[in-house]
């Protein structure tokens, strides 16, 4: 399944990059400047020599070409950005992973958006396309580190059934995570929110903390699992809270 990223030259658009073409995703990498993406493309390769990663660059037009598009800009670019590739996103999964969130002093304070959440934005302003809202709580590091699983549920919603399918099965691809269906998309609401108390567990902690949730049963959510390459420490190859280096306030 090709997977295209509106706005990936960022963080989470890279890391995500990087991480679903380890997996075998062919992805093309989407940004305003083609050559802004070629030069974030050769980064993420680059970074990676053995692992061979077929990452395409292209503008946002062409990565909204995919059979899947996620969008990786910041909150208030999320809807405006969709809307630019209208066409091309009509009938696909798109993926909106934004979270609207301001920083006031040393406090996250989460922002609301016309209709609730960047996701319901997104949705009224591709009305085609089939909106997700997922991943707003994967820290770029974490994403980005292809050698490593990440220890994290994933909350995923959407008012469209195989939205939800689809994006279950490029979550459940990446080993440790494990996916959640949180329902229709007027969830996204305190899904995005709720982003702002774990960057504020950030600071707090001098860590980046990670969504877990307890009750249900492995049969019903299965883990996606961890290959050969995810290290053999003994915490199953999870960086241990005191290793992670910082707690970066920009990413989640
Ligand atoms: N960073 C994380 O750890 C993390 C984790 C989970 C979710 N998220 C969410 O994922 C989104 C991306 O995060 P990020 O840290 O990668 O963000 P970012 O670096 O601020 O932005 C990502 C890319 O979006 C493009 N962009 C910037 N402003 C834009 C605008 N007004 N309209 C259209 N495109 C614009 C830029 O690419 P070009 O200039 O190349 O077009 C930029 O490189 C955010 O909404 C964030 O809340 C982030």
């Amino acid at each position: 399944m090709h997977i295209g990223l509106l706005g990936g030259t960022g963080p989470a658009g890279r890391a995500l990059a990087a991480r679903m073409a380890s997996l075998g995703y062919p992805v093309t990498l989407g940004s305003r400047s083609r050559y802004r993406a070629m030069e974030i493309r050769d980064t993420i390769v680059s970074r990676w020599p053995d692992h061979h990663l077929e990452v395409e660059a292209s503008d946002n037009e062409g990565a909204a070409s995919a059979e899947v598009v996620v969008i990786a800009t910041p909150w208030d670019g999320a809807a405006e950005t969709a809307l630019s590739v209208k066409d091309a996103l009509a009938g696909k999964v798109v993926i909106s992973m934004a979270n609207a969130l301001a920083r006031v002093g040393g406090e996250f304070q989460p922002l609301v958006p016309p209709r609730g959440s960047v996701a319901a934005s997104v949705q009224a302003a591709v009305p085609e396309a089939l909106v997700a809202a997922a991943m707003h709580h994967l820290p770029a590091k974490e994403l980005g580190a292809i050698d490593q699983p990440i220890d994290s549920d994933v909350l995923i919603c959407s008012d469209h059934l195989r939205a939800t399918e689809v994006t279950t099965d490029i979550v459940r691809a990446i080993p440790g995570l494990r996916a959640l269906d949180a329902g229709h998309l007027s969830n996204a609401t305190p899904i995005e929110a709720f982003t702002a108390v774990l960057l504020q567990l950030n600071v707090r902690y001098k860590t980046r903390v990670a969504v877990k949730l307890t009750g249900i049963a492995e049969h019903d959510a299965p883990t996606g699992q961890v290959g050969a390459a995810a290290g053999s420490s003994s915490n199953g190859g999870f960086p241990a809270a005191a290793e992670a280096d910082v707690p970066v306030l920009d990413e989640v």
